[in-house]
Formats: structure tokens, C-alpha cells, sequence
């Protein structure tokens, strides 16, 4: 009788067990869906007229950053070469007829006009809508860069009102602050107060940081030595194609402010597999962030290893989790900012795959808390050529709390304590007080350890695999 009692015990463990690792492998991450996907990007005309006359090269025209501000999800479409009729458009997220809709110009067609004296937009690669509704535009202005590169000016940021699409600002770049080399392709923005934010753009091709007060209406320029790339990084073989990039300072993540009322700058060079940050107490500090005073104020958070260069970065302030891409890994990973170490291991995989996630180009999440990654073979684009009857471009998204489940950034707590009551009640159904089911408990007990010890050996192997 206690024989066939242990055999349906052990018959109900494995059954759990089973069942729990079916659960978790359900669960596991990878956990982003696609959105919207294209194989090459049509935009919406005001008429037949305008088509016909609009000079358009499909196969020239790439998306590369994107944005999300309540029902509009921005992307640019820098000029890198010829045929690219708006650098900056929109879809509207409410319009669920298509997972492929045409592209809306921001904010007008006229905006992107080149014969213009002075074009308004020229080609921007990134943006970035803050909590007071204006998005910030960091336009480079040169176009046609992978051909016969033309300048219309100096690096500008143009900020509009979301609330009426109206340009509020545009600030051109000093001189002194744009080098020979210089391409400014990020931009964070700390939006604690909207009356004194601060805008930092990096500068990849003469590695600095340009930051810009908009109080004040001005900017200043900073240096530090972990804005440059590392010579033994930025080999990239991505789907059979290898290339080499030395670019320096690019991801860039704000945190939310902290006790001191300043926010942290969490940052790297596109060519390192490093991590960074410092306080923006420092960069504002027009004084102290131009003196030669502050390397120490700097801090190097470690490295993600092997393959581990990364792009674009993004910071939830809500969770204090930093998702960035990793274009020769084909993923996006994340890292909880409450953790003391930045190791290859205290990173977890939000989303790998080798078709969906091919150049993963631009991460953010909005302020409903979902995460909008935008892959789009920027490999192919520059190195080869995109083949029109692909799907290219993709844009998938998650809540931030799906996301990051069961990775190393899930901020629920494992209810293991809960596990163990299960357990104990799957071995002890009904508990009698006879010396007899004593003898059956402590050694059930003793199984339960070892099966339970077992189970947390699989699902950290289980986890393990999810890794990068
Ligand atoms: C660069 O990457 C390629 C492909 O993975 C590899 O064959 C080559 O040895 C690498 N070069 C260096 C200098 O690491
Ligand atoms: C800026 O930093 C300098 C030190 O270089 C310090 O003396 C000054 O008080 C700081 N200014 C502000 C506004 O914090």
C-alpha cells in the first residue's frame, strides 16, 4: 500500500514538473510581436498630381529611427542616397487597416522640399517625443551621404508642439561645436521639467557630446575618452555580410531623475561592447562638463562580451530597465539598472531571431509602457542590396512587463516559497498524525528537495538557452 502511495506521489511530481517546464517554455521570451512590416515604404500623397511629380526610389528609401507619441508612431527615413521624398513621416497606430500603411510626411510635404532656400527638414536619423509633447528632431542636413554627400548647414534640432505640429524651435549647431568628422545621429532628451530640459546628441564621427539647454537657448560641447570607439570592436558579420564600422559615442538612455534632481546618462560607442554613464549633473554644468576635470565622474558599467556592440538604447524610466540593440547578435537585450554589475549574465534576451530581427536600428518605449523595436537590414541596404520582394522593414512591439518576462530584467520576484506549498501539498494530500505518514513525510520532504533542487537546475539551463 505505501509502495503504490510513493509511485501515484511521484506520478503526480513528474506530471507537475512537466507541466511547469511546458508553462515556462510557453512563457519564455522572445515575447514581441510584429506590428507592421513592409518591403518597401509608399507614402500617402495629397493627389495623383503630387505622385507623378514626386520623385521617388523605392529602393533608396529606409527607415531607421522611430518614435511614439500617442496615436502617431514617427519614423525618418534619412537621405542616404537619391529618391527619398520626406525624411520624416508617421502612421497612425488607430488605423488597423493595414500592417503595411503609407507613410504620412511630418508635418507637411512642404517641409521637405529641397529646392527650398533654406529646406526646413533635410535628413534626420533620430527623434524623440518627450512628456511636454514636443518632439525633438536631430536633423545631420546632409544629404545623399553614400553618394556625392551635399551639406545644407550645420547639424540643427528642430522641436515641434505635437498638440499642432507647429515648429517651436530650430537651433543650428555652432561652429566650434561641429568638427570636420562630426555625424549626429541619437538624441536623448531629460524632460524632468519642460521648462528645463536638456537635449544630448552624440557625436559618432568625432566622438562627442553636444548638450543643449533649452532654457537658455544654447548648447556646449563635451569630451570624455569613453565617447571613442575601441579598435578591437566593431567587426560586424551580420548574415554573411562583414564590414567594419569605427563609430564612436551613439546609444544613449536617460534615466529618471534621482534624489539629487539630475537623471543619469547611461551610454557607449556603437563600435564597444561596453557600457557607461554619468550624471547629468555633470554634463549641464556648462563649466565643469567643458573642463578636463570630470574623467573621474564618469563611470565604466562592464561589458556584454563577445559580439556585443550596440546601437540604439532606450531606458524605461518605469521599470529601470535599459533595452538596446545588438545588430551583429540580431537581438535586443536588456539590463536592470538596479544591478550592481553590467556581465555578459545579468543581461537578458528581450527578442533574437535571424529574419525578424536583421538590423535591429531603433528601441523605445512609449508612455503606456510598451516597447517598439524597428529592424530594417541597414546591412544589406548599405553593403548589398534589398531584395523588393522581402519584407525589409519591421516593426514589432510588447508591454514592457511581457517583454521582459522570464529574463534577467523580470522585475516580479519568483514565488518560489509558493512552489514549495504546492509541492508540499501535492506530496501530503491529506496530512494524518501517525508516526507511519512521519516517516512518509520526511522523506518526501527529502525527495521534494531534491526534485525541486532539479526543477531550478532546469529552468536555469531552460534560461540559460533563452540568453544571448
Ligand atoms: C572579423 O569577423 C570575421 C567574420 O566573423 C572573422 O572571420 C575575422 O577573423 C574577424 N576579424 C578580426 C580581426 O577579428
Ligand atoms: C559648476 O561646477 C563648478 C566646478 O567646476 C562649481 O564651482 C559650480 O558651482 C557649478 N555650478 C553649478 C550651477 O552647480
Amino acid at each position: 500500500m505505501m509502495v503504490t502511495k510513493v509511485i501515484t506521489i511521484s506520478e503526480k511530481l513528474c506530471c507537475f514538473l512537466f507541466f511547469i517546464i511546458i508553462v515556462n517554455e510557453i512563457k519564455c521570451n522572445d515575447n514581441l510581436r510584429v506590428a507592421y512590416e513592409w518591403k518597401q515604404i509608399e507614402f500617402q500623397y495629397r493627389n495623383a498630381i503630387d505622385r507623378d511629380n514626386t520623385i521617388h526610389n523605392k529602393n533608396n528609401v529606409i527607415p531607421v529611427g522611430l518614435e511614439v507619441y500617442k496615436s502617431r508612431l514617427f519614423i525618418t527615413l534619412p537621405r542616404w542616397r537619391e529618391g527619398v521624398p520626406a525624411s520624416l513621416a508617421y502612421l497612425d497606430l488607430n488605423d488597423e487597416n493595414s500592417k503595411s500603411p503609407n507613410l504620412i510626411p511630418f508635418p507637411s510635404w512642404q517641409s521637405h522640399n529641397l529646392l527650398d532656400e533654406a529646406p526646413e527638414i533635410v535628413s534626420p536619423f533620430r527623434i524623440r517625443a518627450d512628456k511636454c509633447g514636443r518632439l525633438w528632431v536631430l536633423d545631420t542636413r546632409i544629404e545623399n551621404i553614400l553618394g556625392d554627400a551635399k551639406r545644407y548647414g550645420n547639424t540643427q534640432l528642430l522641436v515641434y508642439d505635437l498638440h499642432n505640429d507647429f515648429l517651436l524651435r530650430r537651433y543650428v549647431f555652432p561652429d566650434s561645436q561641429v568638427k570636420s568628422d562630426s555625424f549626429f545621429a541619437n538624441i536623448a532628451v531629460e524632460d524632468g521639467d519642460c521648462d528645463n530640459t536638456f537635449a544630448y546628441a552624440g557625436d559618432l564621427g568625432a566622438p562627442g557630446l553636444v548638450v543643449y539647454s533649452w532654457k537658455h537657448q544654447s548648447s556646449w560641447r563635451v569630451h570624455h575618452h569613453f565617447f571613442h570607439p575601441d579598435p578591437l570592436s566593431g567587426n560586424f558579420t551580420i548574415n554573411g555580410i562583414n564590414f567594419q564600422w569605427g563609430d564612436g559615442l551613439f546609444g544613449l538612455a536617460i534615466s529618471k531623475q534621482q534624489p539629487d534632481g539630475f537623471a543619469n546618462l547611461y551610454f557607449h560607442p556603437f563600435s564597444s561592447t561596453m557600457e557607461f554613464s554619468v550624471s547629468t549633473k555633470i554634463l549641464r554644468n556648462k563649466t565643469y562638463a567643458e573642463s578636463s576635470e570630470n574623467y573621474d565622474d564618469f563611470k565604466i558599467l562592464g561589458s556584454r562580451g563577445p559580439n556585443g556592440e550596440s546601437g540604439a538604447s532606450f531606458l524605461d524610466q518605469l521599470t529601470g530597465v535599459l533595452f538596446y540593440s545588438l545588430p551583429n547578435l540580431n537581438a535586443v537585450a536588456c539590463w536592470k539598472t538596479s544591478n550592481r554589475a553590467y556581465t555578459i549574465k545579468s543581461q537578458g534576451r528581450i527578442y533574437m531571431s535571424s529574419t525578424d530581427m536583421l538590423f535591429p536600428n531603433d528601441v523605445k518605449v512609449d508612455d503606456q509602457d510598451h516597447i517598439w523595436v524597428l529592424s530594417d537590414r541597414l546591412h544589406e541596404y548599405m553593403y548589398g542590396k534589398l531584395d523588393p520582394n522581402n519584407v525589409n522593414f519591421r516593426i514589432l512591439t510588447a508591454h514592457v512587463e511581457d517583454a521582459i518576462e522570464n529574463t534577467a530584467c523580470d522585475i516580479k520576484t519568483k514565488p518560489l516559497p509558493d512552489l514549495i506549498n504546492k509541492l508540499g501539498d501535492i506530496l501530503n494530500p491529506k496530512p494524518t498524525p501517525s508516526s507511519a505518514s512521519n516517516k512518509l513525510r520526511s522523506s518526501s520532504l527529502l525527495l521534494m528537495f531534491v526534485i525541486l533542487n532539479f526543477f531550478i537546475n532546469m529552468n536555469f539551463l531552460y534560461r540559460q538557452n533563452c540568453e544571448l
